[in-house]
């Protein structure tokens, strides 16, 4: 049957608001709900002899993968590899015999990433795909194949699809560091628990996205944008400066926060506003010191963060959007809403063709 809007403006702001049941169905495949362990699908693949992995996509499902590799790293000790599919056959990585090739495509026919299966599989690597077609040309081509569980996706710029990805990425994360003991008992009990949580926390996000809105009302008035993140929050900064340009043609960079003092921080002036994904953990007090450089050279920071990083950061910043408080582990993926959120808002205050922006196309069938 055909896929209609309801009563959404908008392919996309229906699809933004199936978030919170795509987490809840996607984590639910690789998730027991009961026993609250990761239960994998049998992958072709050891993932406690693997040498390496080797992740190739393409736009948001590239970002995706990028958060997969600090996950994956993080918690399963595997050596990562993220490419842009397009790059890969000119990169001609060394790759090691019996090395992993995750593929991450919502349509699973983008040509980039089916060239970049084709060659790595053409390599010996074991290739499993992470598509949302099940029939698509790469589940077909693969090795293995898990599934997001997001339903169809029309908007042509990812949304829902991006984030049951990362549900997918951090349940095979966990699923490996549990193999290779590498994730201690309770440390996966934490973060499962944690994970499990998003969907819920999502659905409270946007439940009221007013203040998003008043954001994207200035974000409007913007020329460049710049976006800023450290750890896995950089490729979600990546994830919003791309959703800014794709639909509200408004110029955006995203870019790892400590890395902006070699280069970047030259653009800082009022008429920039500088999006900062400043969650609580580890890494606040270092991404904290960099908007305050670029506050005290008169950039105008708004943050997104939490109930414990708000206070440091209203000292500086001129709007502070308080999300829930999560796991640092878990923080990418409930950071990626406001960011579609707010590219969303910002598009139909400018009234672009939110659903189908100039130049674009859901799948890219052609290298
Ligand atoms: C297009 C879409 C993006 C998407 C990319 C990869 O450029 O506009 O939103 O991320 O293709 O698509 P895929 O189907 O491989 O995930």
């Amino acid at each position: 049957a055909a896929v209609g809007k309801g009563n959404y403006r908008h392919f996309m702001e229906k699809e933004l608001h199936e978030h919170p049941v795509v987490l809840g169905d996607t984590l639910r495949q690789y998730i027991d709900p009961a026993s609250r362990a990761v239960a994998l699908p049998e992958l072709p693949f050891d993932p406690v002899a693997v040498p390496k992995i080797s992740f190739s996509a393409c736009g948001s499902a590239y970002l995706a993968a990028q958060v997969g590799r600090y996950w994956i790293e993080q918690v399963a000790r595997i050596p990562v590899d993220a490419d842009i599919a397009s790059e890969l056959r000119y990169r001609d990585p060394p790759l090691p015999e019996g090395g992993a090739a995750l593929l991450v495509s919502q349509s699973g026919e983008t040509a980039d990433t089916l060239a970049a299966l084709r060659l790595l599989r053409e390599r010996g690597q074991r290739v499993l795909s992470v598509v949302n077609v099940a029939e698509s040309s790469m589940a077909r081509e693969s090795h293995g194949t898990v599934l997001t569980v997001a339903g169809p996706e029309i908007g042509v710029a990812s949304t829902k699809a991006f984030t049951a990805q990362l549900a997918v990425l951090a349940s095979l994360a966990l699923g490996f560091g549990r193999a290779r003991g590498t994730l201690a008992p309770a440390e996966e009990a934490r973060l499962t628990a944690a994970l499990l949580e998003v969907p819920a926390h999502a659905a409270a996000l946007l439940e009221d996205s007013s203040e998003i809105l008043e954001l994207a009302r200035e974000v409007a008035q913007a020329r460049d944008v710049l976006f800023l993140g450290r750890g896995s929050l950089y490729p979600i900064a990546l994830e919003g400066a791309l959703k800014l340009k794709e639909l509200s043609y408004i110029h955006a960079e995203g870019y790892a926060a400590g890395e902006m003092k070699h280069g970047p921080i030259a653009l800082i002036d009022p008429a920039v506003p500088v999006i900062a994904l400043c969650p609580s953990g580890p890494l606040f007090e270092k991404t904290a010191s960099n908007l305050q450089e670029a506050a005290a050279r008169g950039g105008r920071i708004m943050a997104f963060t939490d109930a414990a990083g708000a206070p440091a950061l209203r000292r500086f910043a001129e709007r502070v959007v308080v999300l829930p408080a999560v796991d640092p582990f878990v923080a990418p993926i409930l950071h990626a809403i406001p960011v579609q959120l707010l590219a969303y808002h910002v598009a139909v205050l400018k009234g672009t063709d939110v659903d189908q922006p100039r130049n674009l196309a859901k799948a890219v069938t052609v290298e």
